[in-house]
């Protein structure tokens, strides 16, 4: 008994120090306040700053939804927020989190999205990523998941790195997605400065079961926290558009951080997300891309799991959606999305 008792309390201990060599340590970053690098965007009256500045609020009610921008366009970068979402009823609301030149260049735009989707009350939040370069809008790239937490609940980190080489997508300390550029990707692959965004906004007709349940505003008003932002890369005058002096050094500077080195264990839990919380891929949606985009891997133990359709053949999410989608508001992220 006694030999049985110490032995599981090594096995326990071992098991602790092998969980926390695995866990990941939160990023190196340095936050600024709001005043430090972002402006408002619309709906003013619904943006609410800590005095300190360090935390946002963005809540969408009857009237308006609201939205913020980094003062800067930023050529490459990392661009890294905490953020808790709205709770209870967030049917028909999307909060997004993305980097976008679409006011700059109307046909030929660059954007990296997360986007949150809302949904009926007692089921979770889902969102997806996505990625457009060059004005790519016919050529959606979503992927769409859950999420291993209550995104209601704490603030969590979710983050995108856009180096030269790479996009990668982070919640928390886990990459979710990465995107390598491929020469084969061409102008699909963001290449312009671009601006970070954080808005919410009433996407009725699209974000919840391809716009079956409306935002009901008896719920409102639904706020979205933002803290602890950060912004790192190379500034660019929006007006001007010249890369500032020293462009290199911090692209040098954003390829030699923590986040931009997706270590094996990192890696693993990439997998793990994705095999887990994704339920659905533009990569395995053979009905829209018979050959998959160029920078697809496609991994068969991954592909198993989907049907031709991107979408998951058990379990996955059963809703119908609608066949149509149109523009709800003139400044949020692309909604020529994929009717997924
Ligand atoms: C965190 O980053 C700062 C500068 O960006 C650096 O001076 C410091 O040494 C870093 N800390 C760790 C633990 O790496
Ligand atoms: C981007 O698109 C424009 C047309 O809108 C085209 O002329 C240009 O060559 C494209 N750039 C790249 C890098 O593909």
């Amino acid at each position: 008994m006694d030999r049985l008792y110490s032995l599981s309390k090594t096995f326990i201990f071992s098991l602790l120090l092998f969980l926390s060599c695995v866990a990941d340590a939160a990023f190196n970053v340095t936050t600024i306040s709001f005043d430090e690098g972002y402006s408002p965007l619309f709906g003013d009256g619904n943006l609410l700053r800590s005095p300190d500045g360090k935390n946002v609020r963005l809540s969408l009610d009857r009237s308006t939804g609201s939205g913020f921008i980094s003062s800067d366009l930023y050529l490459h970068g990392f661009f890294s927020a905490n953020i808790k979402l709205p709770s209870d009823y967030t049917a028909g609301i999307v909060v997004a989190f993305y980097t976008s030149n679409g006011d700059i260049f109307e046909k030929s735009h660059d954007e990296l999205d997360f986007e949150f989707l809302g949904n009926i009350h007692g089921k979770e939040w889902r969102f997806q990523t996505n990625v457009y370069g060059n004005g790519s809008t016919s050529r959606g790239r979503e992927e769409r998941y859950h999420l291993w937490f209550d995104p209601t609940r704490d603030f969590h980190r979710y983050s995108i790195l856009w180096t030269a080489d790479n996009i990668i997508f982070y919640i928390d300390e886990v990459p979710i997605r990465e995107v390598v550029r491929s020469e084969a990707m061409g102008g699909d692959y963001p290449s312009k400065p671009m601006s970070l965004y954080a808005t919410i906004w009433d996407a009725s007709n699209w974000a919840t079961s391809g716009g079956k349940y409306k935002v009901n505003y008896k719920y409102a008003p639904f706020i979205s926290e933002f803290s602890d932002l950060v912004l790192q890369g190379c500034a660019v005058d929006p007006i001007q558009q010249v890369p500032a002096a020293g462009c290199s050094e911090k692209d040098a500077e954003l390829e030699s951080a923590d986040y931009a080195v997706v270590t094996p264990e990192r890696r693993m839990g990439m997998r793990k997300f994705r095999q887990k919380y994704m339920y659905y891929s533009y990569c395995y949606d053979t009905l829209r891309y018979p050959v998959p985009p160029p920078e697809c891997m496609i991994i068969q133990s991954e592909k198993r799991r989907f049907k031709d359709s991107g979408r998951l053949k058990f379990g996955g999410n059963h809703h119908r959606h609608s066949k149509r989608r149109s523009r709800v508001s003139p400044r949020t992220s692309s909604d020529h999305q994929a009717n997924i």
